[in-house]
């Protein structure tokens, strides 16, 4: 999830790579860098910290064609070296995305005699570039991307030749006057122009001043639709979507789908990390886990108990960090602190004091570089891209997405699952994105319903086992951007107290996709059905019985049951979203909050 921009034209190339990647910057990132033909050689630029750090460090570079980046890392640390352009003889590239096969790639190249000085996935694309060019940009190109598995936005840049393409990650084209532009995102290039073109999977375009040539794989010329685009900045920002929360509620497919690249084999039924240094054996002697976390983390942990507890036979903790620290009892073999931000002041301190007790530490979150990795003996990546919402959507399901690789990795490890059942597993794993997309299709429906409850000043999120967390994650999130009074609760504890609260005026929202506690569940509705209380059930398209029950049904594709927590999760989150905009709310910067809460 970095930023890509390139420039061809008849203007001087640097101020204008400059100022559309301070564009992007709004995003958060962590080193930059251009390359910019000067009219006999290609000159590249790069450095750790903000575009204005690397402003500063420019000489005046003449040159009317040029790439640029902003970083923000998933493959090795935010540094000089690891910034982009990589280069390769007379090659630069600038990439966004995941090389999978990297690692077997980097091998050959070392083999065929490339020197690697960087730890990313993007220098071996640039070798590989090099390695083919004969000569001609497009062709050297098409033959790199054949090698490639992955995700990819790029742009090469080969003395005053430009070319882009894409798969899996958004690459759009500028149409100027004399003057072509490349962006992964349109707000960096929306000041020069409004003419966009935008690339397909698979597609390549080659950007000279005067002409755009597009091609597909095997070089057959494609004929491209140019779109007019009127979103002012603050909208381009925002994709045209009204809220960051909204944006990133739909990038979830993306950001799910990058937290499973190249750590999943569904053929030979494996799962490996980057940055796990704890071997499939080793886990046979981890008996107890502690899980830390605060807030929508310590939801996603509360999800992963279930799952450890269920696909590995392993008993977990789940501790609220603000409470940990004061607790003195012994955690597990293993903690694993969960942040996003990986700064939260609160998970910080309980995971310092879980290490005095010995025993390994992990750390779960979005941030490379940021304290909790320090902090933890490994680390694993959750590669959502930059969070600007405050409530935490896509995060939050990235986090369900680790937490579901590593039930499994243990699974395997304590030899609780068969290859048979691993496979499956991992195949059904891989459909949750475009099962997301399904039901982001329908959000029409979800919105409606919102609608129709958003008057309510007490709301009932109920599940019970898998689906538990996910009903405290869904009060949590409706009660922070829409101020209503919201409860999660496990659906078989509300008789012991809260139903006292259940009239016909507290709209319960109950999680009841098929799975062991499915018959309980019903009987659960029907016991604040009973109460007068409205109920809108979250199931599974194929389950035809439970609109006897409620008043609403929202349907949710069906899967293997394990699974169906992070599809109901983004029926929570939209009828969030939807009830705070009913209401008027500032979704993305609700009151009293901050994103990242570095106090205990
Ligand atoms: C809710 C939310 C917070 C965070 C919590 C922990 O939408 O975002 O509850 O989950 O403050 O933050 P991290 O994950 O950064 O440690």
């Amino acid at each position: 999830m970095c930023g890509i921009v390139g420039y061809s034209g008849i203007r001087q190339a640097v101020p204008i790579l400059i100022d559309s990647l301070k564009r992007l910057e709004y995003r958060g990132y962590d080193s930059a860098g251009i390359a910019v033909f000067n009219e006999s050689n290609v000159e590249v630029y790069k450095d750790k910290g903000k575009i204005v750090d690397l402003e500063k460090t420019l000489p005046n570079i003449p040159g009317n064609v040029g790439i640029g980046h902003t970083r923000w890392a998933t493959h090795g640390r935010p540094n000089k070296i690891n910034a982009h352009p990589h280069t390769s003889g007379n090659i630069s590239v600038v990439h966004n995305g995941i090389i999978e096969n990297y690692q077997q790639l980097r091998e050959k190249l070392i083999r065929s005699g490339y020197q690697f000085s960087s730890e990313t996935d993007t220098e071996a694309l640039a070798h590989l570039i090099n390695n083919y060019y004969k000569n001609d940009l497009v062709d050297a190109v098409i033959l790199a991307l054949n090698d490639i598995k992955g995700s990819y936005a790029i742009a090469v840049l080969c003395g005053n030749e430009l070319v882009a393409a894409r798969k899996d990650s958004p690459l759009v084209i500028g149409i100027g006057e004399n003057e072509n532009f490349i962006a992964s995102d349109i707000p960096a290039i929306l000041k020069y122009t409004r003419k966009m073109i935008f690339l397909d999977d698979m597609e390549i375009a080659y950007v000279a001043p005067d002409k755009v040539s597009f091609f597909d794989t095997g070089k057959k010329p494609i004929e491209k639709t140019m779109k007019l685009i009127e979103w002012d900045l603050e909208a381009a920002e925002k994709s045209g979507y009204e809220h960051f929360m909204l944006k990133e509620i739909h990038e979830q497919p993306k950001a799910l789908h990058e937290t499973f690249a190249g750590r999943i084999s569904e053929l030979e039924g494996t799962i490996a990390f980057d940055g796990l240094n704890l071997k499939e054996e080793q886990v046979k002697d981890i008996n107890r886990i502690s899980i830390i976390a605060c807030g929508t983390s310590y939801n996603a942990g509360l999800l992963g108990k279930y799952l450890f507890e269920q696909l590995a036979g392993i008993h977990v903790d789940v501790e609220i960090a603000s409470e940990f620290r004061y607790s003195h009892s012994s955690p597990g073999s293993l903690v694993i602190g969960i942040s996003q931000s990986g700064e939260t002041a609160d998970t910080l301190a309980a995971l310092r004091e879980a290490k005095t007790f010995g025993g390994r530490s992990l750390a779960i979150t979005n941030i490379m570089g940021s304290t909790i990795t320090r902090d933890a003996d490994s680390c694993i990546y959750m590669r959502s891209g930059p969070e600007i919402g405050v409530a935490a959507t896509k995060t939050f399901m990235s986090q369900l997405g680790v937490l579901y690789l590593l039930a499994l990795y243990f699974g395997k490890g304590k030899g609780k699952i068969s290859s048979d059942r691993m496979k499956r597993m991992l195949v059904s794993l891989r459909k949750v994105p475009a099962q997301i997309t399904r039901i982001l299709s329908n959000k029409e429906l979800i919105k409606k319903y919102a609608g129709i409850y958003s008057s309510s000043s007490d709301i009932f999120f109920i599940g019970r086992t898998l689906n538990y967390p996910i009903a405290l994650e869904g009060a949590l999130k409706l009660k922070e951007i829409s101020y209503i009074h919201a409860e999660g609760y496990a659906a078989g504890e509300l008789k012991h107290g809260p139903l006292a609260l259940i009239t016909k005026n507290t709209p319960v929202i109950a999680i009841a996709t098929k799975g062991l506690t499915y018959d309980k569940m019903v009987n659960n509705i029907k016991e604040v059905k009973a109460r007068e209380a409205p109920v809108i059930a979250i199931a599974d398209e194929k389950d035809s019985e439970i609109e006897k029950y409620v008043d609403a049904v929202i349907r949710v594709p069906a899967t293997d049951d394990i699974l169906s927590p992070m599809l109901s999760t983004v029926v929570v989150q939209l009828l969030s979203y939807y009830t705070a905009k009913a209401r008027n709310c500032p979704i993305d910067q609700p009151r009293n909050l901050a994103k990242s809460v570095t106090v205990e």
